[in-house]
């Protein structure tokens, strides 16, 4: 079989050992004489399935038991909704930091459903770095703040966890699962799953108990929300029906409790942390070393799962993308907003592949980059 190390920001590359296991499930899961995506969303089989895989993730990120885990759908784009909708009425106002293209998605959509105040907005510097806590314009009484931990595109991060009085409500979309968190440190967490979970179909979301409306659909405020969300999109009733109000998203959830136990028999998230920096380094460092190649944002601020970089001359840029897939290195086209090169290195990126394209970095600077060393 063959199989190229795939940079690609998402739906990304599997671990190679989670991609053998779905092949030799694939047509007879564990005797059964079914794939687990043909199987009853209730039956015995896929309900161990689903037992499984959040018992795995609840392990790995150490969920307390006074914290929902939720298999939804939609994507974090519908999160963007589904946290105004869930925790606040149209006339909340919720805060929002501002720090890439995902942060502005999640206000432009959550002003929809909310009084959205932008306490800070990083575009004044080209969002390559995150000016200090004290300089942002928080709400006296914000029913939540929402940030984006990791900005996939612009390769910017948030290296440190927000304090504030409001609930703090974190898109984790492209670093769930690539470092150790604080689980309580957050009323509500999410993530599209095609990143750093498994295939695209699946959005996790954690949320504090607390933060549930009650059974009869009122927040704690006594504000009725009954009937305003849509079933779909409602943590109580989501959480009531374990996930299972309508049909969920079975291969993707069968295939995200695979990579879970990957993720356990690699040692867990500390140890893909450490090896995470690892890769990142590696890559900043050729970056760095080099004339030819630049990455704009701050030291402090850089990602670690998704590193753009610019080549000095751009109209090399579709050269440098044909002879990279030559050598099976892919997907490293940087998000059209952006342009250049963007190299993102979830968990299943093995330290061959950024070995790899390091070593073809250097040999096309030799190659093509004279005129900027
Ligand atoms: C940080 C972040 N948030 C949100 C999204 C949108 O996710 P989805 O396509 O699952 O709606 C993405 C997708 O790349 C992302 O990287």
């Amino acid at each position: 079989m063959k199989r190229v190390y795939n940079f690609s920001p998402g739906p990304a590359m599997l671990p190679g050992p989670v991609i053998e296991r779905l092949r030799e499930e694939m047509g007879d899961w564990h005797g059964s004489g079914m794939a687990a995506m043909e199987m009853g969303h209730r039956s015995a089989e896929f309900t161990s399935i689903a037992e499984k895989a959040e018992a795995d993730l609840r392990d790995l990120l150490s969920i307390p038991d006074s914290y929902k885990v939720l298999f939804m759908q939609g994507g974090a784009t519908a999160q963007f909704a589904a946290v105004p909708m869930n925790l606040c009425t149209a006339d909340d106002t919720a805060d929002y930091l501002v720090t890439g293209y995902w942060s502005r998605m999640a206000v432009r959509e959550g002003a929809r459903f909310c009084q959205a105040n932008i306490v800070l907005d990083t575009a004044d510097n080209g969002d390559t770095s995150i000016p200090e806590a004290d300089q942002w314009r928080l709400s006296e009484r914000a029913a939540f703040f929402h940030y984006v931990d990791n900005e996939t595109i612009g390769g910017l991060r948030l290296p440190t966890v927000p304090v504030t009085k409001a609930p703090l409500v974190v898109d984790m979309s492209s670093s769930i699962l690539s470092e150790p968190i604080n689980v309580e440190d957050y009323g509500v967490i999410y993530a599209g799953a095609q990143k750093n979970i498994g295939p695209a179909g699946l959005t996790i979301v954690i949320v504090r108990d607390e933060l549930l409306a009650d059974n009869n659909g009122n927040d704690k405020k006594g504000n009725a929300r009954k009937g305003a969300i849509p079933g779909v999109l409602d943590y109580r009733r989501m959480a009531d029906a374990g996930s299972m109000l309508n049909t969920p998203p079975t291969f993707s959830w069968y295939a995200a409790g695979l990579v879970f136990e990957w993720l356990k028999a690699q040692g867990g998230v500390e140890k893909m942390a450490a090896r995470n920096r690892a890769k990142a380094d590696r890559l900043y460092r050729a970056i760095d070393g080099s004339a030819f190649y630049a990455n704009p944002v701050a030291v402090k601020y850089r990602s670690v799962m998704n590193i753009p970089f610019m080549l000095a001359d751009e109209s090399l840029d579709t050269l440098f993308l044909e002879q990279a897939a030559e050598r099976g290195l892919t997907s490293l086209q940087g998000h059209r907003s952006v342009g250049g090169m963007r190299a993102s290195i979830y968990n299943s990126m093995p330290d061959e592949g950024v070995d790899a394209l390091v070593e073809f970095m250097g040999e096309f600077e030799r190659n093509h980059g004279q005129a900027f060393t």
